[in-house]
Parts: C-alpha cells; sequence; structure tokens
C-alpha cells in the first residue's frame, strides 16, 4: 500500500473549531513599556523565532500573548501545561476504530451488511496548529513534563511534526505551515508542579523576562477591570505596591489582588478608605492569605504590616483631600 492508501483510511477529525479567533480588546492597557515589548516580538515572530514570555504571576504574560496572537490576525491553538500530558496531548493519538456498518435495505429480501474498520486519528492542538499555520500559545509550558514537549523541539528548528510512534496509519511528518507561530509562557518562581524545562527547547526560544507592571500601568488596569474611581485604584494599588516590596515572596500580592480589592469595592458601592468597614474586611481576606506563613505569635506578619501601610497611606489621602476641600 502507498501512502496516499494509507491516508486515505485515516479520519481525521479537524478540530478547527477548536481554535480561537482573538481579536484586540478595548479593555487592553497599553504603555510604554507594553508598546515597546509588543513591537520588539512582532519582529521576533515574524523573523520566526518562537516567544516565550517569563515572569512571575501576574506580570501580564497571558494577556500580552493573547495581545500578540491577535496582532497577528491568525487562529489561535490555546494550550495549558499539565502535568498529566503526554506528548500524544500535543500531537494527537490513534483514539481506536471507527466502525462503519452499512446496511442495504434496497433489496427487501437481502440484508446486506458490510463493515469497514478505520483507523481513528484524533489531531490535537499542536497539529492543528502546525497542519493550518495558526499561532500556538502554549501557556504555563513548564507544568508539563519535559518530555511531553520533546515533539516541539523538531517543530521549532526543523519545522517538521513527527508523528510516527502516535500513528498506526497515515505519514510519519507533517511539515510546519508557514503561517505557524509560537509563543510560550512560564512561571519560573512557582514552586508546586512545575518541571525543570529541557535546555533544548529554552534553546529554541527567545526569552523576554517580565516585571510587574509600573505603578500607572497598575492603576489603569485597575480602574479598567473594576469600574472603580481613580483615587480609589491608587490607594489600592499603592498598598498593594508596598506590600509586595516586603516579606519572603515579594512578587506577591499581584496585579490580580489590586482587581479583586477593587471590583468587590466597585459592587457594593465601598471605599478605599480606612473608616470603610467593608473595605476593612475585604482586604483582610484578599491579602491575608499571602504570605500568610509568616507570623509572630501566631498572627499572620503581613496583616500587621498590611495594617500599619493602609492606614498610612489611607492617612496620606485622607490629609490630602482635606486640604482640596
Ligand atoms: N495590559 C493589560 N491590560 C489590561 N489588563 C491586563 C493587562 N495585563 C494584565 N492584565 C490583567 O492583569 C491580570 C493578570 O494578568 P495575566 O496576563 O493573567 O498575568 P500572568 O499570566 O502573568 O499571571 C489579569 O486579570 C489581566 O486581565
Ligand atoms: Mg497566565
Amino acid at each position: 500500500m502507498n501512502d496516499n492508501a494509507l491516508l486515505s483510511s485515516v479520519v481525521r477529525i479537524q478540530t478547527e473549531s477548536d481554535s480561537i479567533l482573538a481579536e484586540p480588546s478595548e479593555n487592553f492597557i497599553s504603555s510604554p513599556y507594553i508598546e515597546q515589548i509588543t513591537e520588539r516580538v512582532m519582529a521576533y515572530l515574524e523573523a520566526g523565532y518562537p516567544i516565550h514570555f517569563s515572569g512571575s504571576a501576574g506580570t501580564g504574560k497571558t494577556t500580552l500573548a493573547f495581545h500578540i496572537a491577535a496582532k497577528l490576525g491568525r487562529p489561535i491553538s490555546l494550550i495549558h501545561g499539565d502535568d498529566e500530558f503526554g506528548s500524544s496531548d500535543l500531537v494527537g493519538r490513534d483514539s481506536g476504530y471507527r466502525k462503519q456498518k452499512l446496511i442495504d435495505n434496497y433489496i427487501h429480501s437481502v440484508l446486506k451488511t458490510e463493515e469497514e474498520m478505520n483507523s481513528l486519528w484524533v489531531d490535537n492542538r499542536l497539529t492543528t496548529a502546525c497542519q493550518n499555520g495558526y499561532t500556538l500559545i502554549y501557556d504555563e509550558f513548564n507544568r508539563s513534563r519535559p518530555e511531553a514537549n520533546n515533539a516541539l523541539l523538531s517543530v521549532l528548528s526543523e519545522r517538521i511534526l513527527n508523528l510516527p510512534k502516535l500513528r498506526r496509519t497515515g505519514e510519519g511528518y507533517l511539515s510546519v505551515h508557514q503561517g505557524f507561530r509560537a509563543i510560550f509562557t512560564s512561571n519560573p518562581d512557582e514552586y508546586a508542579g512545575v518541571h525543570k524545562t529541557q535546555d533544548a527547547l529554552m534553546d529554541r526560544l527567545v526569552t523576554i523576562n517580565l516585571g510587574h507592571y509600573d505603578r500607572d500601568t497598575e492603576i489603569e488596569i485597575t480602574i479598567k477591570k473594576s469600574c472603580i474611581s481613580r483615587r480609589d485604584a491608587e490607594t489600592i494599588v499603592d498598598i498593594v505596591r508596598e506590600l509586595r516590596g516586603i516579606g519572603v515572596n515579594n512578587h506577591r500580592p499581584t496585579i490580580r489582588s489590586c482587581i479583586a480589592i477593587a471590583r468587590v469595592l466597585a459592587v457594593k458601592g465601598c471605599h478605599a478608605r480606612w473608616d470603610d468597614d467593608f473595605f476593612q474586611c475585604v482586604w483582610r481576606d484578599i491579602l491575608g492569605s499571602d504570605t500568610a506563613k509568616v507570623t509572630k505569635g501566631g498572627q499572620p506578619v503581613i496583616l500587621e504590616k498590611a495594617e500599619e501601610i493602609i492606614s498610612r497611606v489611607c492617612g496620606v489621602r485622607k490629609g490630602r483631600a482635606k486640604k482640596e476641600e
């Protein structure tokens, strides 16, 4: 049997509908820092290099990956790193056989039964992206075991996707479509559920290290995501940024905490003020879990520290507001 004959017996389940079409969102906040990164990354991608955003939680990796993918304008295949991943989850697998039964009732007296067994090949997202020239976003890829990501090595350097061991029928490899682009993200600080990535894979990626946004950008994002007043957003961001600077893990709290506090306050029509009882409870709930393990006399140190910072930040603002009156 030649290759074509083999191919015709493979039933492909096309997963185009599984892809995402992203459009630039009006909720996206740009800044000179973000614009500069975006411009550079677009140039790398255009030159054929895959991009890797590395950074702590809340540094905007996933958002930036989508923003750039939207700019590329092609459908997106999204994969989340997962410890349970095997290479077949990336590439696809023979998922058994499809049985077709034809019962010919045309001639009443004869019941003709014809059975055909087709090997059923299920394309997964990497295969779909390589084949159709989609943009692959592989979010938190270091959560997958390194061997599960092996298929990417030849995709990124030789632009060939090897399928041999996985496919019972059909061709053993696939040439990567020239429109294919890849954006990876990872968090190097995460201690649970991540794997050391292979040098071979890292060597093929252009890594951009992302830090937390500057104060102004965090304020703009907080306002955009919660519809809270600028004054409240400034107070919340200042508190979070100061807390981030202390303690054992100075990547937390993240912008997510700013957004969460702001959203809940906005929902209740409350404010980030020292005399606002609701705010006093909310910041304890949302910020209390960060570095809660660092205790003094059984109390999380962060709460004590937060109380001090919040009373100071709120006090300064109150004083400023009074003067303006
Ligand atoms: N440029 C931006 N404009 C608007 N919102 C943003 C921007 N960057 C990040 N965010 C918001 O900040 C939060 C954290 O961003 P995310 O991309 O999920 O970070 P990471 O993937 O690094 O953990 C999300 O709620 C996201 O919507
Ligand atoms: Mg993310």
